[in-house]
């Protein structure tokens, strides 16, 4: 691994695929474990998380059904400002255990929008499972069920995560010099 630029900013290797493979393996036993006897319906993140999704998917043994959605925000007209939306879920999630697969977790804006559009929907259950958590940043009392690495307030590119579009295919995990 060596250092990479992406649009101008410079990033250098962090965690190498091999710690990441390892990581994501562990969970997957948590998650199996979890779920035996029960088939959860893993809802992925687009973009960021189709890589955690496919490597946490080929290490389960369990039998499971995989879709993706999109939260899209954009400024609505309403006084509340932001409005967020979730675009894609065509699959009923009535009565079905979820997990929700994110590449990371930040502030969980997103993981709080995304828990909220889908309680009306009436799962059995709905857990989170996220590549990275920035234990630092989350404010939220949503708990982040499995995490397969925790890391410091840094931005970060790798296994799916990007700047501004780039680096997502990068192996393992590369964090910004500053
Ligand atoms: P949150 O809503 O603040 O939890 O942020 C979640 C989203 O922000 C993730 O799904 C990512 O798209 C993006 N994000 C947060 N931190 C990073 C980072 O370090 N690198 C790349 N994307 C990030």
């Amino acid at each position: 691994m060596s250092r990479v630029i992406l649009h101008d900013e410079t990033f250098e290797p962090y965690i190498t695929e091999a710690e990441t493979a390892a990581a994501i393996s562990r969970i997957a036993q948590e998650v199996a474990q979890r779920y035996k006897g029960r088939t959860p319906l893993f809802l992925g993140v687009l973009n960021g998380a189709y890589f955690f999704a496919s490597e946490l998917l080929k290490r389960l043994d369990i039998p499971c059904e995989i879709t993706f959605v999109k939260v899209a925000s954009y400024h609505g007209t309403t006084s509340t400002g932001v409005v967020t939306q979730l675009i894609g879920l065509s699959q009923p999630v009535e009565g079905r255990d979820i997990v929700v697969l994110e590449d990371i977790v930040d502030t969980g804006n997103t993981i709080e929008h995304i828990v909220s559009a889908l309680r009306p929907q009436h799962p059995a259950s709905i857990a989170i499972a996220a590549l990275l958590l920035k234990p630092e940043a989350y404010k939220k009392d949503i708990p982040i069920d499995h995490v397969a690495l925790r890391i410091p307030n840094a931005f970060v590119v790798g296994s799916g995560l990007d700047h501004d579009g780039l680096g997502r295919n990068l192996p393992g995990i590369y964090r910004i010099v500053n």
